[in-house]
């Protein structure tokens, strides 16, 4: 993990706590250069990006383009082109999504262009290739801390290819590489139902494995800048407290200080058995009922595809065993805190 601080002075940035700052990225150097190669094709070679205009292929390919995602359109132009093409169409065929990952996984654009061989014009590969997206990533500080300074907290993509070729994420890696006075294009996405607590006896409850952390970072700055008394109590979790234990200085002096009143971690390899934030709740569950029921708001941050419908899971069984509800009752009680804004998530 890496944590990425921006001046904001001389712009018109503002934020709030909750928000995420998304960034533009530029694909690696190294990647351009590669696919230079591949290609065979002349760096100053003019093409038509949509929105752009007419830019030489290297900028296109630097600024403009997704050359690192292996999309259907690109695997269909490679098919198209590629004597062997059996192998691909089979990938492509709507029932074999998961033949598809799989084959993915370990490979970039760029490899399947250099493993196919295949020979287009500068013009046709900026047509194939997708546009170039943003990245969001939660802030992880508060303004009122100083209102000139952005951080985030970024999990940085790297691996190597199947030929042990280093590759990486576009954005993370960008970000990770870039020297300590980059200028770097960014904007913020408001989050307006993702806040701290108004109420400064409002209790606050985050569950934040992971990067999921990041924007509870800025809640704790907050609420410590507003004075705000009520009690905060976070739940975090990753691989091994001797070197994924983010920010746990910050952390530490924060509930010794009496900001965070309880800080429950799950560290998930440090032993035999795997263990996650949603194991801390539940055996935490009698507290975890009361601090509900005295009116806390229940925060989530982090994985969408498992943790957040685990996490989901274990508040609904925690108001069966400690509320007593039944499994319609419990769904019912998870329904309402959402509905009335005291059960909210920023999942990804
Ligand atoms: C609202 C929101 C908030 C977010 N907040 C944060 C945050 O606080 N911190 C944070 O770190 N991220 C956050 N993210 C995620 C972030 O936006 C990016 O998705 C993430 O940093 C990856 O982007 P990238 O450009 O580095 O990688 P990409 O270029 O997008 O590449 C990532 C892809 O690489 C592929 N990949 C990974 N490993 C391999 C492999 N071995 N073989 C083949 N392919 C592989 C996977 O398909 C993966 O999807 C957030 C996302 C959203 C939507
Ligand atoms: N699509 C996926 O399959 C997938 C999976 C994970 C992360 N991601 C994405 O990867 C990015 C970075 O992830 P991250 O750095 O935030 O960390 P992370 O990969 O979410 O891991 C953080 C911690 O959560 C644990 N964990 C794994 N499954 C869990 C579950 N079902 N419930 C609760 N905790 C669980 C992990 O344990 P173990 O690793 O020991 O199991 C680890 O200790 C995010 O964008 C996230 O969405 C995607």
């Amino acid at each position: 993990m890496r944590r990425f601080t921006f001046d904001t002075s001389g712009t018109d940035l503002t934020y709030e706590a909750g928000d995420a700052l998304g960034v533009r990225p530029v694909n690696a150097p190294a990647l351009v250069a590669e696919w230079l190669a591949v290609t065979g094709l002349d760096a100053e070679a003019a093409v038509a990006v949509d929105g752009a205009g007419e830019v030489p292929f290297a900028e296109a390919l630097s600024r403009h383009l997704d050359i690192t995602r292996i999309t259907p359109d690109l695997l269909r132009f490679v098919a198209e082109r590629a004597h062997d093409d059996h192998a691909l169409r089979r990938l492509l065929r709507p029932d074999n999504k998961d033949g598809l990952a799989q084959w993915s996984w370990g490979r970039q654009a760029v490899d399947v262009v250099a493993e196919y061989g295949v020979r287009a014009s500068a013009g046709e590969w900026a047509g194939v290739l997708r546009r170039l997206q943003p990245r969001l990533y939660s802030i992880s500080s508060s303004p009122l801390v100083d209102p000139r300074r952005v951080s985030l907290t970024v999990s940085v993509v790297r691996y190597e290819n199947l030929h042990g070729r280093a590759r990486g994420g576009v954005c993370s890696p960008f970000l990770a590489d870039a020297g300590p006075d980059t200028e770097v294009p960014v904007f913020v996405q408001r989050s307006p139902h993702f806040r701290p607590p108004a109420d400064a006896s409002t209790p606050m409850v985050m569950v934040g494995p992971g990067t999921g952390v990041a924007p509870f970072v800025g809640f704790l700055q907050e609420r410590r800048a507003l004075g705000h008394g009520a009690p905060n109590w976070l739940f975090f979790g990753e691989q091994h407290r001797a070197t994924d234990f983010y920010y746990e200085d910050e952390l530490t002096a924060l509930l010794d200080e009496g900001t965070l009143t309880r800080l429950d971690t799950a560290f998930s390899r440090d032993q035999r058995n795997k263990v996650y934030v949603q194991d801390r709740m539940r055996e935490h569950g009698p507290e975890l009922w009361h601090w509900l029921r005295d009116g806390a708001r229940f925060y989530v941050c982090g994985d969408a595809s498992r943790m957040a419908k685990d996490v989901d899971r274990a508040l609904r069984d925690i108001a069966m065993t400690h509320g007593g509800l039944g499994e319609a009752e419990a769904a019912a009680y998870v329904k309402q805190l959402a509905a009335d804004k005291r059960y909210v998530r920023d999942v990804y």
